[in-house]
């Protein structure tokens, strides 16, 4: 049966990248015998400029009707001063939402080729394979009340909201068990327990779960230690799970441990395995249009997507090894050029890990 995917390349370096991807995937499609029927839409800064919004209903439901929802990125400084409401970033957390993808799944993965890349010395980055699981629907990000208002004495405040529900963290600590059995049994949970009470209920939580996967050692972290130990001995970590926005910043982090934030793939899951997958970056405003970006992170957001949404293992593992054949054979973007390789531009990338495949 045919497979539908949504393709919503965004804006900035978005549309370089996803091109990329995409012939990516029409080749696997070919040498693989996939049924894949790709189609396009709008979000972020592009579809605001042409429908007034970030993400439609009409985009938002063709999207749901799909079998996998493949993203390039979103926002750029035009849009930076447009109220908050229809920023493009508001068409990303729409989506995330809107389809209940609360499971970020973000690995962060160091090829051995790429170990020269990273800002880190090589022997505390070589082998490095962890998993950062991203709650992605709730938080910070989307507590109410939020707003800016204006006091008594005029001053303004602004004020968002950290709240989790026990619903919420146990699914999201349900699919960091999960994930933490299928790969090394350790699961550290990053929290600020010694001082917001949402995440006292969060610790909670996970502790209340652990004794159902016995197979699998929980650990408790502050966040700002995790950052700390993230940089100084990143392979202690297998599993981390922690919440909206503590993830968000420390998956970045991670993303340099591989050698740059043009690596790092990302799938958003709902609870019937429907995902959207995404690289972790943005759509780098301060290179876009010039053919340069590093696609290789929604390359592997692709093949990531074909192997769990669309029951298309055998083709993802070709990609991933395509991809690191054309990183044994030296060809390198811009963000992971060291000395001795060769520099290539997006495009070059793309068809080398077509010519592998
Ligand atoms: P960014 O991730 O876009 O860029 C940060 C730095 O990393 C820049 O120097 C950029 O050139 C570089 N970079 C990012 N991706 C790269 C790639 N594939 N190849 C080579 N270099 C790459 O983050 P930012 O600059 O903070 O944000 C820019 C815009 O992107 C903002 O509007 C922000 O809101 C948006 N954003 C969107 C997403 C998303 O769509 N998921 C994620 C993060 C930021
Ligand atoms: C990401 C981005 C988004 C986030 C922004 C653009 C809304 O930084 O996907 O990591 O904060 O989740
Ligand atoms: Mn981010």
């Amino acid at each position: 049966m045919t497979k539908k995917v949504m393709i919503l390349p965004g804006d900035g370096i978005g549309s370089e990248i996803v091109e990329q991807a995409m012939a990516v995937l029409e080749v696997a499609a070919e040498k693989y015998k996939l049924a894949l029927s790709l189609q396009q839409g709008l979000i972020g800064g592009a579809s605001l400029d042409a429908h007034g919004e970030p993400l439609t209903d009409d985009t938002l439901r063709a999207a749901g009707d799909c079998d996998a929802v493949l993203l390039g990125a979103v926002g750029g400084p035009q849009w930076d001063t447009l109220e908050r409401e229809i920023r493009p970033e508001k068409g990303l957390l729409k989506i995330r939402s809107g389809l209940g993808l609360y499971a970020n799944l973000r690995p962060a993965i160091l090829y051995p080729q790429l170990a020269e890349a990273s800002s880190l010395k090589p022997e505390v980055v070589a082998g490095l394979d962890i998993l950062i699981v991203r709650e992605l629907t709730g938080g910070i990000y989307f507590g109410e009340p939020r707003g800016i208002r204006t006091l008594e004495n005029g001053e303004r405040q602004g004020f968002n909201t950290y709240v989790y529900s026990e619903s919420e963290i146990e699914r999201i600590a349900r699919s960091a068990f999960e994930a933490a059995q299928k790969r090394n049994g350790k699961l550290c949970s990053v929290d600020k327990a010694n001082v917001l009470e949402v995440t006292v209920l969060w610790r909670e939580v996970l502790d209340r779960l652990a004794p159902e996967y016995p197979d699998v050692e929980l650990t408790h972290m502050y966040v700002d230690n995790a950052a700390m130990q993230l940089v100084r001995a990143p392979k202690q970590f297998d599993v981390i799970v922690t919440g909206n926005m503590f993830g968000d910043i420390l998956s970045d982090a991670a993303a340099m441990l591989t050698g740059s934030i043009g690596m790092l793939p990302s799938a958003s899951l709902n609870e019937n395995g429907f995902g959207l997958y995404e690289p972790c970056h943005g759509s780098a405003p301060d290179i876009a249009g010039q053919g340069i970006a590093n696609p290789l992170a929604t390359i592997l957001s692709a093949a990531m997507m074909l192997r769990y949404s669309l029951n298309m293992g055998e083709a993802a593992d070709a990609i991933e090894a395509a991809v690191s054949k054309v990183l044994e054979q030296g060809l390198r973007t811009a963000d992971i050029y060291t000395d001795g390789c060769r520099k290539v531009s997006t495009k070059e990338m793309g068809a080398a890990v077509v010519a592998a495949l």
